[in-house]
């Protein structure tokens, strides 16, 4: 069961038109949201990003929070299992015909669910491998665009390559991972890319710092070379799907000898307990 512009229906029988900006251009913005427990995980700073996202496109909202909410348990009472991911679209709508500039056109909205099946801590603990990559994305890598070619590459790369993410660096600074955000820690203090115009504001990223200043560490928002994170004590990477993950190698050499850090062991425990602790 998937929900399409008002309609709750059966997957294979969601169309859209060809005509949808969507479709054409890649002109929508969309969010996912972790539900835990059939609870919806930090939906309220999902919302406000999805507005942020909106108003930076100038689509119109087409629903207010309640009407959000309601869709959203409408379908994940239909989902088998308490844990899910709700995926989200809006894009700008059906056009008359393909040009680049738009008008006014009513906003197609298409969610779906996915069980969300976490790794358990066993597998979490072996680490995870990443590669680094030039980050030839826009400059608006804040609003989180249904546009996403150079993320796909990158995402077939790491698969080809059997590799968990693709670490991005501008101008030899680290940015996120392509679908994630990026963490290094040294000498105790957590070092990520400040928010601005080149990543996206995650809401994991919150939490991990939210559980890592609750673990002892300093957190310290600003830049980090390509060189540093190579030669960081611990790396970690999150995203709403993934929560945080530990980075054990990076372009085939090791972080802390190939072993999970202390930090990521505590933050790991605390991020478990916002998770439950959630309304
Ligand atoms: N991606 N940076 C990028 C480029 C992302 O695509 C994501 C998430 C994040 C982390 O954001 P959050 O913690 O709010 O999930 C950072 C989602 C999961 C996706 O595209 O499916």
């Amino acid at each position: 069961m998937v929900y399409l512009n008002g309609n709750f229906i059966a997957k294979n029988k969601a169309s859209i038109s060809v005509m949808d900006r969507g479709f054409l251009f890649g002109d929508g913005v969309y969010e996912v949201i972790p539900v835990y427990n059939g609870k919806i995980f930090r939906l309220k700073a999902h919302l406000k990003r999805l507005q942020k996202s909106l108003d930076s496109v100038k689509i119109p909202n087409p629903h207010t929070k309640s009407e959000w909410l309601d869709i959203f348990n409408q379908l994940l009472s239909h989902a088998k299992t308490d844990d899910q991911s709700i995926y989200f679209q809006i894009t700008r709508g059906v056009d008359t015909q393909r040009k680049h500039s738009f008008e006014s056109l009513t906003p197609t909205v298409y969610i779906e669910t996915n069980p969300l099946i976490p790794k358990p801590k066993q597998v979490l603990e072996q680490g995870f491998r990443v590669i680094t990559q030039p980050d030839i994305r826009w400059s608006r890598c804040d609003i989180k665009a249904t546009s996403l070619l150079a993320n796909t590459l990158y995402a077939q790369n790491a698969k080809e390559q059997k590799m968990e993410e693709v670490i991005l660096h501008r101008d030899n600074i680290i940015t996120e991972g392509a679908t994630s955000n990026v963490f290094m820690i040294k000498d105790s203090t957590l070092y990520t890319h400040p928010t601005g115009v080149n990543i996206l504001s995650g809401i994991t990223r919150d939490l991990a710092m939210e559980s890592a200043q609750a673990c002892g560490l300093t957190i310290n928002e600003s830049t980090f070379t390509l060189n540093k994170l190579l030669n960081a004590d611990e790396v970690w990477i999150s995203s709403s799907t993934r929560e945080v993950m530990p980075i054990i190698q990076i372009d085939g050499r090791t972080v802390n000898s190939g072993k999970v850090g202390q930090y990521w062991e505590c933050v790991y425990e605390h991020y478990q307990h916002l998770k439950e602790a959630s309304e």
